[in-house]
């Protein structure tokens, strides 16, 4: 039984960082003209109603994407992000909907470029599909996503970005990620795997990494923004991106990004990190 929906969550501080790298990266990767493929484990719904009672429930977007929504001194990353979200909006200053990975991803995709969509929720999967209905260069997937990227790796094109982006709803899930990395990379050695995370349980977190820092695989680069310090009291207090191989520059881009970001989004004893946790 999934409970997770990521209509409360979209658009809130973690969306910002993870959409705006995943935006980066593909900028990086498009600037050779060879076909690319995109797997994205935990699609959600494509996209998001803000006006919603999911999205007004939570409020999570207005300490989010909303505070970025009219400012005129964004960097490059952000300003993408933003001009990517209106564009979803039809071209309106209005911030009525927020685009999912996928869709993001979307905007971006090249006539050579394919995506590959996994959603299990019933709604978020029927919504994704319809979304995408029609078109032959995406795939949804109602299967599980981490199953389904030991089955899309390696893809045919031998270029691939892959969003890992699970809700952590059950304690395993953590380590089962990595395992699961552990076995993709194995198959698909050059991909760029890059794994959503929350910080609720540092330990927890801390743990999925340790296997991943221990499994012999190089390049791994740790793109976190704390809002606050680590506390069992506050949920959810950082959230971040593991990308393994990620493309050249992407570190420094994401040092500018969260420079900007985190006097804006930090409630006071937050942090950024943007760290090669195993090198070369
Ligand atoms: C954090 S949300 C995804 C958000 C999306 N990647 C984005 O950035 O817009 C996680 C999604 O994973 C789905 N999900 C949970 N377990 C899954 C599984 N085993 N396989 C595929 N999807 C799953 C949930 O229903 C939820 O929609």
């Amino acid at each position: 039984m999934l409970s997770y929906r990521h209509g409360y969550h979209a658009g809130n501080y973690a969306d910002v960082l993870k959409h705006s790298m995943l935006l980066q990266t593909l900028q990086l990767l498009h600037k050779k003209n060879k076909p690319l493929a995109y797997i994205d484990t935990h699609a959600g719904a494509g996209g998001y109603a803000l006006s919603d009672a999911f999205a007004q429930k939570t409020g999570e977007y207005l300490e989010g994407v909303a505070k970025l929504w009219q400012r005129s001194d964004l960097p490059p990353a952000l300003q993408q992000y933003v001009d990517d979200i209106k564009h979803f909006n039809q071209d309106s200053n209005d911030l009525d909907l927020y685009p999912g990975s996928p869709a993001f991803v979307d905007m971006n995709l090249r006539d050579k470029d394919r995506m590959v969509l996994h959603e299990l929720h019933s709604s978020d999967h029927l919504t994704l599909a319809e979304q995408f209905a029609g078109d032959r260069q995406i795939k949804v997937l109602k299967t599980d996503g981490l199953k389904g990227l030991i089955a899309a790796v390696p893809p045919i094109e031998r270029r691939g970005v892959i969003l890992i982006d699970p809700s952590y709803e059950i304690k395993s899930d953590y380590l089962e990620v990595a395992k699961t990395v552990i076995k993709a990379h194995k198959r698909f050695a050059t991909g760029i795997y890059m794994i959503w995370y929350p910080v609720v349980d540092r330990a927890q977190t801390e743990a999925m990494f340790d296997l991943l820092k221990q499994s012999g695989i190089k390049k791994q680069l740790r793109i976190e923004q704390a809002i606050r310090a680590d506390s069992p009291e506050y949920g959810m207090t950082a959230a971040g991106l593991w990308v393994i191989n990620p493309p050249w520059q992407l570190d420094e881009i994401a040092t500018e990004t969260l420079n900007y970001l985190h006097p804006i989004l930090n409630k006071g004893d937050g942090h950024i990190r943007v760290e090669w946790e195993v090198g070369e």
